[in-house]
């Protein structure tokens, strides 16, 4: 069964074919009645707050010809509130789908709902743990607004510990090469060690820097992300780590033309609405194309034809 749990698991092919697909997936997009999908559900099972998310995956779904059934707020509107178990509501809810899109909030929730489901289960995020198919959205944006995806600077900014989908994106990127990673994180929020030597043992670089108008200069990426107040576990602790890095009018004079400013979104101030008027602001570009990768990712997961 093809669930996608995790980007760590995921080969350089993997990753290259995803992005083919989602290519032919964004021509796909503009027909209005295709059928591939046609006759097949898809759950949407979020835990958590999303917009794109969950909206992308359902768009993705409805684009492809199939339907969708959905439960936001699954934690105090699903029997949850009533103590049912994440297996439970797995297993019962693998009997009306074909297929479980889920977000979580715990760590690891993904792989316990991929070890009991009888369907495919796609992670929409675990927690501060990994946000795969954010993942391969955010590759997919490199590959389209730069046309590669090796020989990348990649400044990675702000929250770097309960960032998720930051974890996901060094999964990915560090199977291209010559890829270096530049990071700058508040001290609350350091990028986790085992993602540094994750990076490493695949010959990318990591490198720290405080600096933010200097990681600017430097890279063909600049991956900013909010802070995720909702894990921290002290309010000081967040107070002390946000609005310490700010993507402004004075951090884009820095960079270099061809390089482009993203963000999985939603943003909480950490890159001034100024930015936007930019070309090279490509977060909002980038919240499209979840739509044609998380339609690659439903056809892969329940077909078998390679030749879609
Ligand atoms: C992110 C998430 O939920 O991890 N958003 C997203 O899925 N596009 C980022 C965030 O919440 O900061």
């Amino acid at each position: 069964m093809k669930h996608l749990i995790s980007a760590k698991s995921l080969t350089k092919q993997d990753i290259l074919s995803v992005i083919d697909r989602a290519l032919h997936m964004q021509n796909v997009q503009k027909e209005r009645n295709t059928r591939l999908l046609e006759g097949r559900i898809m759950a949407a099972l979020f835990f958590e707050p999303s917009t794109r998310t969950r909206l992308s995956f359902e768009t993705a779904m409805l684009r492809l010809g199939g339907n969708v059934i959905s439960t936001e707020n699954a934690k105090e509107f699903s029997s949850a509130v009533k103590g049912e178990t994440l297996e439970d509501t797995i297993r019962v809810v693998g009997g009306y789908a074909d297929v479980i899109v889920l977000r979580h909030n715990e760590i690891g929730a993904a792989a316990r709902a991929a070890s009991v489901s009888e369907v495919p289960v796609l992670s929409a995020g675990d927690g501060a743990g990994e946000h795969p198919s954010q993942a391969l959205l955010d590759t997919f944006t490199i590959a389209k607004e730069l046309g590669r995806t090796d020989d990348l600077t990649v400044g990675l900014v702000g929250d770097l510990m309960y960032g998720r989908t930051v974890h996901s994106l060094i999964y990915t990127l560090s199977q291209f090469s010559n890829i270096r990673f530049l990071c700058a994180a508040p001290s609350h929020t350091p990028l986790p060690d085992d993602l540094i030597k994750f990076a490493t043992a695949r010959g990318a670089t990591v490198e720290f820097e405080t600096n933010l108008a200097k990681v600017a200069g430097e890279v063909d990426v600049l991956y900013q992300t909010r802070i995720q107040k909702e894990r921290f576990q002290s309010l000081e602790e967040y107070e002390a780590s946000k609005g310490l890095y700010v993507i402004d009018e004075s951090i884009l004079e820095k960079m270099k033309p061809s390089s482009i400013i993203m963000h999985p979104l939603p943003r909480a101030g950490e890159i001034t609405t100024a930015v936007d008027r930019d070309t090279r602001a490509a977060y909002f570009r980038q919240t499209h194309y979840g739509v044609p990768v998380r339609m690659a990712l439903l056809l892969d997961s329940l077909t078998t034809d390679e030749g879609v």
